[in-house]
């Protein structure tokens, strides 16, 4: 493989590889590796609006932080059209999974609020139509920055284009509930360079999204991570030795898989408030082994590096496969290199009996995992089905050097506060 140096010069490291060999290892329905069934008759949030990908409010540090003893969370959520002629099918009935389906194009940023950490109640939308300079407002995080209540919302402005950008407001509190005051003025970051990461003139199914700014514990730096694909055309990645791993005999064929790139992007800040950006190589890369490394976030504890991931089985090269769900990394440093949990990587997958029943799932620094439910079969063939887009339980997950255990169970969207931030 060509090493960063060769390609970019002087670069602080090398990129880490999730291999084939690792991606063998995956064990679908591992009791401690994967999430308990939901159950088909779960409560939804909203009538009126689909969730889906949630971000709870937090520090720069990664802890989950309410203000005033509200919590707050941020969700990807669109309009449910229950009445809408266009999603009523030639029975007369609502075409519920089809409405769910088109969601990505008229995403938007909500936010939520609640006093117990679960029940949360609807604030609104975060950002006012015409704010945000695209069609989808799609994930990425809210950071609380200090004890006036500003929030910097970083998220991703897509079509046209994929552009990670920022938004600064403020969160009020009452007795009654939480406002948000602002988000008036989207800043453009950074878009895909085409050098390291993959451009949409490289690849119309590229990637390049899902900021996760943080400081590193270690250096103090601020940092961010993303989502991307290996730069290069589409077909001319090269799935060699080093990106198939050890093998045993007769898995060395790679098949199409060089058409899988994902890979965890880094980018340093070259300023305290970070407005200006700087890219650098990726910290993980996964040619010829998977197509999304979605919403990459660490999770800092016993001074090592716990990096997530969400990915699909669709986006699986050939010859290698796993469940839907969160996938782990863990280094010493910032830089690596990484190596994967419980040695294949997989932290929380679906069961293969309810393969689509969540996602997104997000890794909080006290071992809790949210996510939302997609779908749920309600029958034995898995024909039948029922669409969430609500929260699922939530996941309670040790996390031990190299290995993850699933330990509990907890309410539907239990996202409890770490630390409660007083305004003045
Ligand atoms: C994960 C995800 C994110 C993206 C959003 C789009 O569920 O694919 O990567 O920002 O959903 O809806």
């Amino acid at each position: 493989m060509t090493s960063n140096t060769e390609k970019f010069g002087k670069t602080p490291h090398q990129s880490s590889l999730w291999t084939r060999a690792d991606a063998l290892k995956v064990r679908a329905d591992d009791p401690t590796t994967t999430q308990p069934l939901v159950s088909a008759d779960f409560p939804v949030l909203s009538n009126e609006v689909f969730i889906w990908d949630t971000m709870p409010l937090r520090d720069l540090d990664g802890n989950v932080t309410s203000v005033d003893g509200w919590s707050v969370i941020f969700t990807l959520t669109a309009d449910r059209h229950p009445d809408d002629p266009e999603y009523i099918d030639e029975n007369g009935n609502y075409d519920i999974t089809r409405d769910w389906n088109d969601r990505h194009g008229r995403a938007k940023m909500y936010y939520w609020f609640s006093r117990t950490g679960k029940d949360w109640k609807l604030g609104g939308r975060v950002m006012a139509e015409g704010v945000s300079p695209t069609a989808r407002e799609w994930a990425g995080t809210p950071i609380l920055l200090n004890d006036q209540g500003e929030v910097d919302l970083y998220y991703t402005a897509v079509t046209p284009g994929a552009t990670i950008v920022k938004v600064r407001g403020r969160v009020v509190t009452t007795e009654h509930g939480v406002s948000m005051v602002g988000f008036e003025k989207v800043k453009p970051l950074f878009e895909a360079d085409g050098k390291m990461y993959q451009t949409e003139a490289q690849n119309s199914f590229w990637g390049f999204r899902d900021p996760w700014p943080f400081r590193d514990p270690k250096d103090g730096k601020l940092y961010m991570l993303f989502e991307g694909n290996v730069a290069g055309e589409r077909g001319s990645h090269k799935v060699g030795e080093a990106e198939i791993g050890d093998v045993p005999p007769g898995y060395e064929n790679v098949g199409n898989s060089r058409f899988q790139t994902a890979c965890v992007g880094i980018a340093v800040a070259r300023d305290a408030d970070g407005d200006d950006w700087e890219m650098l190589p990726p910290l993980l890369t996964a040619v010829g082994v998977n197509d999304q490394t979605e919403r990459p976030h660490f999770v800092f504890q016993d001074g090592k590096y716990y990096l997530f991931t969400i990915s699909h089985t669709f986006t699986y090269a050939d010859g290698v496969t796993g469940p839907d769900g969160v996938y782990g990394f863990v280094a010493d440093s910032l830089f690596g290199p990484y190596v994967p949990l419980n040695g294949s990587g997989l932290v929380l997958g679906n069961p293969s009996s309810q393969p689509f029943q969540t996602y997104s799932h997000y890794v909080m620094p006290n071992g809790l995992v949210t996510s939302f439910i997609d779908s749920v079969p309600t029958d034995a063939t898995g024909t039948q089905i029922r669409i969430g887009g609500t929260e699922a339980p939530t996941v309670g997950m040790k996390i031990k050097g190299q290995q993850t255990f699933v330990v509990a169970e907890y309410d539907y969207g239990y996202i409890p506060p770490m630390l409660d931030v007083t305004l003045k």
